[in-house]
Order: C-alpha cells, then sequence, then structure tokens
C-alpha cells in the first residue's frame, strides 16, 4: 500500500499531534517534522529534538482479530522494524534495547514511544540520523551521521520502516511470532548483561537473558550468595 507522509516544520510532538487529529488521517499515514518543541518519551521524560533526526509518528487501529498479547508485541515489532529499515540504508551492527530502543555502538540512536489513545495505538520514533548531538549527550547517545560522516534521505528511511512495520504486523497475523522473536533475540542488546530494572522503589539485580515469548526479558536473578539464582521474566520496568 501507497505510504503517505505529512510533513511539517515544527510541531510540539508528532505523537501530540496524532492524538489530537488521528481521526483525519488514515492507518499507516505518516505524521512527520522536521523539529520538535515538546518531544516526548517514555516515563514522562522530555525527548529532546532537533533538525536532521528523523521524527515521526503513525498509528495503528485496534484489529478484530488480535488479543492484548499482541498489542504488547508492539514495541518489539517497531524496533525491529526501525533496524530493518536502517539496515536497508546503511548496514551497521544495530541492537534492539528491550523494551523498545535502538542502540549502535553501545550508544541510543532511536526511542520509540507507544500510547493508546481511544481504539488506536500511536508509534512515535525518533532516530538520531543527520544530526549531531550536543556535548552533554554524546556519551549516551549516537547518531547514524556521526559515525559514518554521510548525510541520509530522511524520507527514505521513514518510508523503508513503515513498510517494514506493516510486512511484521502481516507475519504476526499469520501466526509467525516465533520467527520474529527469534530476530530480534539475534540483536538483544542487553543479553549476558549485568543489568539492574528498577520498578518505583524497588530493585532487581540479574544478567539478562533471551527476550521471551511473551515478550518479557527474562533475567537470571542471584537468590542469595551461595544460592544457584533463577530466571524470572519481566514485562516492564526501567
Ligand atoms: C524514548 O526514548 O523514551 C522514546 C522517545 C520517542 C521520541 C519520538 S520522536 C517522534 C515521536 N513524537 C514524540 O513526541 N515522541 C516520539
Amino acid at each position: 500500500k501507497n505510504i503517505n507522509l505529512y510533513k511539517f516544520k515544527e510541531l510540539d510532538s508528532t505523537n501530540g499531534y496524532l492524538e489530537r487529529n488521528h481521526k483525519n488521517y488514515e492507518e499507516f499515514d505518516v505524521i512527520c517534522t522536521k523539529n520538535q518543541t515538546h518531544g516526548r518519551a517514555r516515563r514522562q521524560n522530555d525527548w529532546v529534538s532537533m533538525e536532521g533526526m528523523a521524527i515521526f509518528s503513525f498509528f495503528l487501529e485496534k484489529r478484530e482479530n488480535w488479543e492484548i498479547e499482541d498489542y504488547l508485541k508492539l514495541p518489539l515489532i517497531a524496533g525491529l522494524a526501525t533496524i530493518r529499515g536502517l539496515r536497508g540504508i546503511e548496514n551497521l551492527d544495530y541492537k534492539f534495547k528491550w523494551t523498545n530502543d535502538v542502540y549502535l555502538e553501545n550508544k541510543k540512536l532511536c526511542g520509540i514511544l507507544i500510547e493508546k489513545i481511544d481504539d488506536v495505538y500511536i508509534v512515535g520514533i525518533g532516530i538520531n540520523v543527520n544530526n549531531i548531538l550536543p556535548e552533554k549527550l554524546k556519551n549516551k547517545a549516537i547518531s547514524l551521521t556521526q559515525l559514518t560522516n554521510k548525510k541520509y534521505e530522511i524520507e527514505k528511511i521513514i518510508k523503508n520502516i513503515i513498510s517494514e512495520f506493516q510486512m511484521l504486523c502481516e507475519k504476526l497475523e499469520n501466526g509467525l511470532w516465533e520467527d520474529i522473536l527469534k530476530e530480534i533475540n539475534e540483536m538483544n542488546y542487553l543479553k549476558n548483561k549485568k543489568i539492574e530494572l528498577k520498578f518505583g522503589n524497588e530493585k532487581v539485580l540479574g544478567i539478562a537473558q533471551d527476550i521471551n515469548e511473551n515478550g518479557e526479558i527474562e533475567v537470571l536473578v542471584k537468590k542469595d550468595e551461595v544460592g544457584k539464582g533463577e530466571i524470572k521474566s519481566f514485562s516492564i520496568g526501567e
């Protein structure tokens, strides 16, 4: 299906815009903008936006034949679609960082925010493409151009990602979640890393394993000093 891009010079947030206006658009129409004044990130954080980034959102309608669990897979599907889309432009060693970031060279390349409004799921993606990150973010984040010294066609990247996303949704509907999950696990950034998961005041320390069929991360948690440890799975967490 043809992908329609609606381009803006500046918006508060492409997710916010779709939240207010999705009724005037169709599923998979893409809202993109050069810059955002109030970019949103997960957990009520701000997303620092700047020109040269790919900044866009689209939405998915509720599907009759999907279970709640299927929607919980959207962050993973969006992450994989982003990686596939980027690979089509520049083949680098992208990693998927559970629950929904893309990493490159151990730094954050892309953030994804999914919000449910009325009966639609808004998927917002921000990718550092042609922008140079400010000094204070340089040890945490990276852009494509900072690694390769090239400039990229942002619209092409966006279209690639949307078409990969559509293909992955079809794949999911056709019962091929296992294949999708396998591909995601091959790029699992956290695998074998020592991680600390926080839930409010609670903390869990352990070693990350694979992402399981429910989209949860499995963590080898140490029971006590002598204990061998056990595998626990987590669906959310910071
Ligand atoms: C995160 O890393 O926590 C998610 C960041 C998501 C940023 C994108 S940019 C396009 C879309 N519009 C927003 O306001 N946020 C998302």
